[in-house]
């Protein structure tokens, strides 16, 4: 069970890395730059900026690297929980399709949140936590099949969709706490 969870994080983290980052360094121009879609709604609204964007992948795949670099000497103390090369076996596609696609995803959703007539920050669950979870996957998928085929187990897919909301309902009441957030989701 741990060594599951452990194994689902430690997959995930260069897309769960780029969702807080985005919301920490981002600002600016909106990716939509203020235009509306057909519905005199915005196409994306104002939560969605290419600094966001930007430096939220660009964070999330120095932390990928930097799991690559980490690996072969921390999976020693991981021994018994996950196999060694579970946690070496790394995709350098990965590295950007993890974190692009997470940030894709939720551009998406904001797309359809907006048709919706749900306003930028408004809270809909469940789509709110799986949208960066799915377009990471997605992406990851169509530009590295065998990776994510060879890591994405089904009891691992299935253990990431029980902790994501957990996590992310965690991470975004932090930045709440410490202000970042208008919301507590
Ligand atoms: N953010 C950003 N650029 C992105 C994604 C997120 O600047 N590409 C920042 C925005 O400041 C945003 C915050 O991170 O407000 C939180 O992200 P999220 O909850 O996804 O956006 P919301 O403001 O809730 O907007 P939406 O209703 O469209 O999801
Ligand atoms: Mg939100």
């Amino acid at each position: 069970m741990i060594d599951l969870i452990i194994l689902a994080v430690w997959l995930m983290l260069p897309a769960y890395i780029a969702n807080p980052a985005a919301a920490l360094l981002g600002g600016g121009r909106p990716i939509d730059m203020g235009k509306n879609f057909t519905d005199n709604k915005r196409i994306l609204g104002d939560g969605k900026t290419i600094r966001g964007f930007v430096l939220g992948s660009f964070c999330g795949t120095m932390v990928g690297i930097l799991q690559i670099l980490l690996a072969p000497s921390i999976a020693p103390y991981l021994q018994g929980y996950v196999s060694e090369g579970m946690l070496t076996h790394a995709s350098y596609v990965a590295l950007l399709t993890m974190p692009v696609g997470a940030l894709l995803g939720d551009m998406v959703k904001s797309f359809f949140k907006r048709r919706l007539g749900f306003e930028r920050g408004a809270m809909m669950p469940v789509a709110d936590q799986l949208d960066f979870v799915l377009g990471a996957w997605v992406l990851t998928y169509f530009l590295d099949g065998a990776w994510f085929t060879a890591n994405f187990s089904p009891a691992i897919i299935l253990t990431v969709l029980l902790i994501t909301p957990v996590l992310h309902m965690a991470t975004n009441f932090i930045g709440f706490k410490i202000g970042r957030k208008d919301v507590p989701w």
